[in-house]
């Protein structure tokens, strides 16, 4: 599973054991760290350990961009982080983390997520449609 990109070689892998400071260094140098809890280490951990599918884009061994979600792979698949390094964005490493994630579900599986500000116009693009009947209940939030 790997692709040559306009600027050398990316490998693209499934990978279950990241470590929790590969994976804050790939959310830091996309910037998606400022949306996610790197500073937990516990939960950073439990994200990789619990996830589904992980997939990753390395560069030279470096991690590059990375891909985690959270699936049964046959209804639905709720893609959680989708990170590219700012230094490797707009070359389609992040198209195809999530085609490589695309195609290891099931037919009648669909992916979801929840889209960053800074990336709202980016799903559209790859054909994502905005769902309006989306509904979240934030942490430390209860049933009434
Ligand atoms: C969003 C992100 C994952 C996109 O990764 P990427 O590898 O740069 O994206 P691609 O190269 O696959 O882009 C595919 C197309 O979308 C465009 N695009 C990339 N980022 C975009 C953005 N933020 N808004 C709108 N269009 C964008 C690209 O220019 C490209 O267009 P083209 O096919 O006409 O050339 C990456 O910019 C990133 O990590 N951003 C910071 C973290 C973030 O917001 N993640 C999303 C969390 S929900």
């Amino acid at each position: 599973m790997s692709n040559e990109s306009e600027t050398g070689q990316i490998e693209y892998a499934i990978e279950s054991d990241l470590t929790v400071d590969e994976f804050i260094g790939v959310l830091k140098a996309s910037t998606l760290s400022e949306r996610r809890p790197v500073d937990d280490h516990a939960c950073v951990a439990g994200m990789i350990e619990r996830a589904d599918l992980i997939v990753t884009a390395r560069a030279g061994g470096s991690l590059v961009g990375v891909a985690r979600s959270v699936t049964d792979f046959h209804y639905c698949c709720y893609l959680s982080d989708l990170a590219v390094d700012e230094r490797y964005q707009k070359r389609g490493i992040g198209k195809r983390l999530v085609d490589e994630t695309r195609a290891r579900l099931g037919p009648r599986c669909t992916l979801i997520l929840l889209s960053a500000p800074a990336a709202i116009e980016y799903y559209p693009r790859l054909g994502f449609e905005r769902h309006p009947q989306a509904w979240i209940l934030e942490p430390g939030k209860h049933t009434r």
